[in-house]
């Protein structure tokens, strides 16, 4: 069984790639001193993603790394490393970053990637997982935290949040239903990682 993170202060970086409202959920966690962390850097794969300039204007350094630029996801996420190495960062967390992660990004940062997805894994993988929630019909869904590994949506669970699916929901009222658990389980989930008390246990991600 291995320790994740020790206790203290965390460094974080986040990917993101969109609107970036979970983004926002950890900085106010911050803020309220619900979480011990610092965002030292956020880097995104989309250049008009509004989350750059969200983290901008909180006077976090950002960085937009075109992966169309590179010949393959093995040179893209060797730059990704550069960057993330220059700011010693804890851990690498996925907010909305909508690519797949590979073996450079995820050997370079062992046990330390983490992501959350808007379906109760290993249910709904993938794109659009309310939307195939609604269309399976089934009575609750909600959200997962969970470390990276290179299969999709398959690493170790960390946090879940589950909330009700209503016959009369579509794809977006069951989203902003997530979405609201989304931001609370997302912080709650890091602050346990500066707690020290995410340890790993094979597939399983046991709290202390
Ligand atoms: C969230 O639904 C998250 O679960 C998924 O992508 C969406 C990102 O939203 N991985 P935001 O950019 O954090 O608002």
């Amino acid at each position: 069984m291995m320790q994740v993170t020790k206790p203290g202060q965390l460094s974080l970086a986040v990917l993101a790639s969109g609107r970036g409202s979970n983004f926002d959920a950890i900085c106010a966690a911050i803020d309220r001193h619900d979480l011990n962390a610092e965002i030292k850097v956020l880097i995104s794969n989309k250049k008009a993603a509004p989350v750059l300039q969200k983290a901008e204007q909180r006077g976090i350094k950002t960085f937009f790394i075109n992966p169309g630029a590179y010949a393959n996801r093995e040179e893209y996420e060797t730059e990704l490393v550069k960057h993330l190495n220059g700011y010693q960062v804890d851990l690498v967390v996925l907010a909305g970053y909508m690519r797949l992660v590979g073996k450079t990004l995820l050997d370079a940062y062992k046990h330390k990637v983490v992501n959350i997805h808007p379906a109760l894994l290993p249910a709904f993988i993938g794109l659009h997982a309310q939307k195939q929630a609604v269309e399976y019909g089934v009575k609750f869904s909600g959200c997962t935290v969970h470390m990276v590994d290179e299969g999709m949506d398959s690493g170790p669970i960390i946090m879940q949040a589950v909330v009700p699916v209503y016959q009369d929901d579509d794809e977006d009222s069951l989203a902003a239903r997530i979405l609201v658990e989304e931001h609370k389980i997302y912080a709650q989930s890091l602050q346990l990682f500066a707690e020290g008390r995410i340890w790993i246990d094979g597939r399983k991600v046991i709290i202390r």
